[in-house]
């Protein structure tokens, strides 16, 4: 078996060891979103260290865990704490957690984060549906050996992100008076920030946020027919676009403080996701 597969099935059985329960959908919490665990009836926990051969973050205290429960009548796994690329992981790690989710019965991804601010028009604190992805600069996530059992080796791109399911964001904002920008997120490595030639350069390319994550989670999320969507808030501008530097501690204090809408607009879409 490939190995990859071998290592995901191990991990699905490791954690059907803990709980039996079928999610409906899977919310990856980014930035901004820390705290959202306390909007779900939680029915069990499995840290993800307690799962052998899953990727923990190497940074101190952010290993996180899935948490299983409710949104509204919605059964849901959270992801709290994801892994970046930038940590040293294989993409393949990377995206097992995503994988592991649609293993145990997700059909739709949530995916959320936090990103600089390319368009111009854009202010930290916004949120913005994403429409569309620009993949070029991220690492392929199903390089290798296709796996059959997940999905096509050359799987379509051209709808990543979900139009019913963009439409269901929309309405939530609308009907909840939570302002919403729409564009394209652009992953990058990181884990430096960009420069200012990097950020003109994706500007003209047609991107209206940059971030480090989720745009390969899309991926193998529709490698394996999972129907995707994903909000990003917009926690700065990005380099160049204002007269000071960027810093992790800026990112985390504006995507603190839109987190209530944030939230607010995550549980109101879930719930109409029924
Ligand atoms: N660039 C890349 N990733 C980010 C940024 C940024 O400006 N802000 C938050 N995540």
């Amino acid at each position: 078996m490939n190995g990859i597969y071998k290592k995901l099935t191990e991990c699905l059985e490791c954690v059907r060891k803990r709980t039996d329960f079928v999610p409906k959908a899977a919310v990856v919490l980014g930035s901004g979103l820390g705290d959202y665990a306390e909007s779900i009836r939680v029915e069990c926990e499995v840290p993800y260290g307690e799962i052998e051969g899953f990727p923990v973050s190497t940074v101190p205290g952010h290993a996180g865990k899935f948490i299983f429960g409710w949104i509204d009548s919605v059964p849901v796994v959270c992801m709290k704490g994801r892994v970046h690329y930038y940590e040293g992981y294989n993409i393949s790690d990377v995206v097992l957690p995503v994988r592991l989710m649609g293993l145990l019965g997700a059909e739709i991804l949530f995916l959320t984060n936090a990103s600089g601010g390319v368009n111009a028009a854009f202010r930290p604190g916004d949120l913005m549906l994403i429409r569309d992805h620009i993949a070029l600069f991220a690492p392929n996530p199903l390089i290798g050996p296709n796996i059959e059992a997940l999905g096509t080796r050359f799987p379509d791109m051209s709808a990543v992100y979900d139009p019913g399911l963009q439409d269901v964001i929309r309405k939530a904002a609308d009907e909840n008076g939570i302002s919403l920008r729409e564009g394209v997120y652009v992953q990058l490595t990181g884990p430096s920030f960009e420069s200012p030639g990097d950020i003109r350069a994706l500007r003209t390319l047609g991107a209206d946020a940059v971030g480090m994550s989720t745009v390969v989670e899309a991926i193998a999320a529709r490698h394996m027919g999972m129907r995707v969507c994903g909000i990003s808030c917009i926690s700065n501008l990005a380099a160049g676009m204002t007269a000071e530097p960027l810093s992790h501690q800026e990112v985390q204090e504006a995507a603190d403080k839109a987190a209530p809408a944030f939230q607010k607009l995550v549980t109101e879409s879930v719930r109409a996701m029924a």
